[in-house]
Parts: C-alpha cells; sequence; structure tokens
C-alpha cells in the first residue's frame, strides 16, 4: 500500500486548514507535520498547540517528525495533541529502545528518523522495534532542498535490514520527493512519501497529491 504524507511545512502557515483540506481532496493518507526546535536542526517551526489545532480539523492521521533534541521531553504532548504516528531521530537518543516503548506505551505508532550522514546499520539493533522508519532524503531543517540520490540505496539497505528482522514496518522517505523520483524511491521499498514543496508550492496542492500517487504507482517492484 502507498501513502502519501503531504508536508505542511510547504504550506501557508496562516492557512493550514485549507491546506490540509486542499491534501485530503486529493486522496492524502496522512498529514506530515514537521517539528523544529532551533537545537537539532537550524529553524525553528510549530510546536504542541498547532498540532492540537491541527488535529481538530484533519481527517487523516497525523504523522509528526520531531527534529528536536530532547523528544522524551515531549512525546507525550504531541500525542495528546493528536499524533497517531511520531518519528524520532536516532542521532539525539542514546536509549532509542526505551523511547521507542515509551511512544507506543502512549498509544502512537513509534518511528526512527536518520539522517543522511546516519548509516542503516546504526538500525541494526532495532530493527525489530519499530513501527517505520523515515529516512531522510536531504539534511533535516527545511523544505524545498534537492533530493540526496544516495538516498534510493540506502531505503532498499532499511527494507532488506527491516525483512531479515522479519518487522514489515513501512518506509518512510522524507526530502526532494515529487513526481520524478516517486516511483523509483516506492520500487526501492519507501511505502509513504513524504512531499512539501511539490504539493504546497504546485497551483493545486489536490491535484498534485493525486499526480504523485499516480507517479508512485508507476513503480514495477511496488509492494
Ligand atoms: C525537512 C522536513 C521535510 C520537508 C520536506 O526537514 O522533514 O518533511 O517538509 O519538504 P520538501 O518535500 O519540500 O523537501
Ligand atoms: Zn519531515
Amino acid at each position: 500500500m502507498i501513502r502519501i504524507a503531504p508536508s505542511i511545512l510547504a504550506a501557508d502557515f496562516a492557512a493550514l486548514g485549507q491546506a490540509i483540506a486542499a491534501a485530503e481532496a486529493g486522496g492524502a493518507d496522512l498529514i506530515h507535520v514537521d517539528v523544529m526546535d532551533g537545537h537539532f536542526v537550524p529553524n525553528i517551526t510549530i510546536g504542541v498547540p498547532v498540532v492540537r489545532s491541527l488535529k481538530k480539523v484533519a481527517k487523516v492521521p497525523l504523522d509528526v517528525h520531531l527534529m528536536i533534541e530532547d523528544p522524551d521531553r515531549f512525546a507525550e504532548d504531541f500525542v495528546a495533541a493528536g499524533a497517531a504516528m511520531l518519528s524520532v531521530h536516532l542521532e539525539v537518543l542514546p536509549h532509542l529502545h526505551r523511547t521507542l516503548q515509551y511512544i507506543k506505551s502512549l498509544g502512537a505508532k513509534a518511528g526512527v528518523a536518520i539522517n543522511p550522514s546516519t548509516p542503516v546499520s546504526a538500525l541494526e539493533e532495532i530493527a525489530g522495534d519499530v513501527d517505520h522508519v523515515l529516512v531522510m532524503s536531504v539534511n533535516p531543517g527545511f523544505g524545498g532542498q534537492t533530493f540526496i540520490p544516495r538516498s534510493e540505496s540506502k531505503i532498499q539497505a532499511v527494507r532488506a535490514l527491516l525483512d531479515r528482522a522479519g518487522n514489515p514496518a513501512p518506509i518512510e522517505v522524507d526530502g526532494g520527493v515529487d513526481t520524478s523520483n516517486a516511483a523509483r524511491l516506492i520500487a526501492a521499498g519507501a511505502s509513504i512519501l513524504v512531499a512539501g514543496n511539490s504539493i504546497f508550492s504546485a497551483a493545486d496542492p489536490a491535484a498534485a497529491t493525486r499526480e504523485l500517487r499516480a507517479a508512485a504507482a508507476t513503480a514495477t517492484a511496488a509492494r
């Protein structure tokens, strides 16, 4: 199953409700919410109160990507605010196993995000415990960056690792995803496509959501 997760980072922050409605009209499966703290990444975006408001208007689940230094401190608040899926960065968590169990105990799906410079092998011991893996295909912090080509083989390696662990957890790919690379990413083993600019910088975000799904569906090895 291919899922499209439009990232509202690229939407007009004064009109997030309309952005979500447009993405949903185009068939979005999830709404991807990028939380940045100005420490883990050189940018600040939104926090718990905004997620709480988004939850009131979104019909599809919220996929919250925590690009913050201390996710343990805030996970409970984000789940209470409405996060159905929570992704935390491996790079900031010395006790990742504990964090994942904690997020699951809160009732959300617990995912691990990895930066472009983080090796797939860093997931080795945790591969059986993740509900999803988020492969960053740009350096986190900003929307509208260029897709890093190496991410494609990285997705294949993560898929192989999860398969070896007997874990069918989906792989989410985030950064520079558009109609030109969607099919290759699905063929490599991703099944959730996060897309910010390719959807919300388009004149018609609903149509762009449909077009991204159509492009993804052309993958020959679609899972
Ligand atoms: C980047 C964020 C992404 C971002 C993707 O740090 O994690 O979710 O919104 O934006 P695009 O699709 O424009 O690269
Ligand atoms: Zn993201």
